[in-house]
């Protein structure tokens, strides 16, 4: 049984922070955030819009992509890490924005390598037979948990929403999936703030608990070795080579990252999707909104074979082989 994506959408907000804008706000430069990171832009939802806000949009866009109704969603996937609240689940605002009646929901929290996790368990619920088509949505407002006053973060990260449609397809569709965590690295990349080990208090605001750390040196290090060996592995799973790939979708974290990992595999540049310049790092919205422009690229066509790979806070990782249906 084929499982493959029949829909897909994103929707970014209209705001831009561009690099002149963060001169203004912290001790930095154009020069340094686009040598280091490749980012020139990204952008910014208003104070009044949720991750769910965002998502249904997304999924909206997706809907209209396939001609499928709302009410014929079984199930709503939504990865994230800035959900609308801590309950209920994003998926469950998402079903009722957009009506899908119908749907099973929940959230899933996997950081950066969100909406690959999302992807797997949206194709093992069809793998059973029960389900007919289940939405998987990456969907991230990071500028709320940023701290805007530290110039090691604050330039690195954006918001966004991506979403497809996972249903039965006649050709085509995920080939394999890889995923891996290691628990005993999270203090590269966590916020701890708000959660049951420290709950919101006076203090963890005063302490800006609520906003992430990380070590973004170590995190670099890991992210080069561990993209391109994920991407190595779900190769090896699919019995595919190198060569059999038209595009490596990978995490936009930073170019630098990105290049690095083209290289390991021996991809040429033009095989490697980048939108990193526009949007940053929008954690498990990089991954859907990166593979909803490919989709909508006139450059693809059936059956050319998307890598996906990304890391993220956990440490998680996970890579994906799509061919497209
Ligand atoms: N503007 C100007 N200077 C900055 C800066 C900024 N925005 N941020 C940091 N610097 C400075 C540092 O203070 C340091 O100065 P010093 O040498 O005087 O101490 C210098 O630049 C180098 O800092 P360093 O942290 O070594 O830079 P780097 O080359 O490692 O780049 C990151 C920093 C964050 C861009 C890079 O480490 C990275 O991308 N890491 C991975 C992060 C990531 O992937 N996060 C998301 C995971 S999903």
């Amino acid at each position: 049984m084929s499982i493959g994506i029949v829909g897909w959408g994103f929707y970014v907000p209209d705001k831009i922070l561009t690099n002149a804008d963060l001169e203004k706000m912290v001790d930095t430069t154009d020069e340094w955030i686009t040598t280091r990171t490749g980012i020139k832009t990204r952008r910014i939802a208003p104070s009044d819009m949720a991750v769910s806000d965002m998502a249904a949009a997304a999924a909206q866009r997706a809907l209209d992509k396939c001609g499928l109704s709302a009410k014929q969603i079984d199930v709503i996937i939504v990865a994230t890490i800035t959900p609308d609240m801590f309950f209920p689940s994003s998926a469950c605002f998402v079903q009722s924005k957009i009506g899908a009646e119908n749907a099973a929901c929940f959230d899933v929290s996997a950081a950066c390598s969100g909406f690959i996790y999302a992807l797997e368990l949206g194709r093992n619920f069809l793998c059973n037979k029960k389900y007919k088509n289940v939405m998987v949505i990456g969907a991230e407002k990071l500028s709320v948990i940023t701290d805007w006053q530290d110039r090691g973060t604050c330039v690195l990260f954006g918001d966004g929403a991506g979403a497809v449609i996972l249903s039965e397809v006649k050709s085509g569709g995920i080939i394999s999936c890889y995923l891996g965590s290691d628990g005993t690295q999270s203090e590269l990349l966590f916020l701890p703030g708000g959660g049951s080990r420290n709950p919101a208090s006076e203090d963890t605001v005063k302490n800006k608990m609520h906003f992430l750390k990380m070590r973004g040196n170590e995190l670099f290090k890991f992210a080069v070795r561990i993209m391109a060996d994920s991407a190595e592995e779900v190769l090896k799973q699919a019995g595919l080579k190198k060569s059999d790939i038209k595009y490596l979708i990978p995490h936009q974290a930073n170019s630098r990252i990105i290049w690095a990992t083209a290289k390991k595999l021996d991809l040429d540049e033009s095989q490697v999707f980048v939108n990193i310049d526009r949007y940053g790092n929008m954690s498990s919205a990089s991954s859907a909104v990166a593979l909803c422009e490919i989709l909508e690229s006139k450059d693809i066509k059936r059956g050319d074979k998307l890598l996906m790979v990304a890391f993220g806070g956990g440490l998680t990782w996970g890579s994906s082989i799509i061919e497209v249906s």
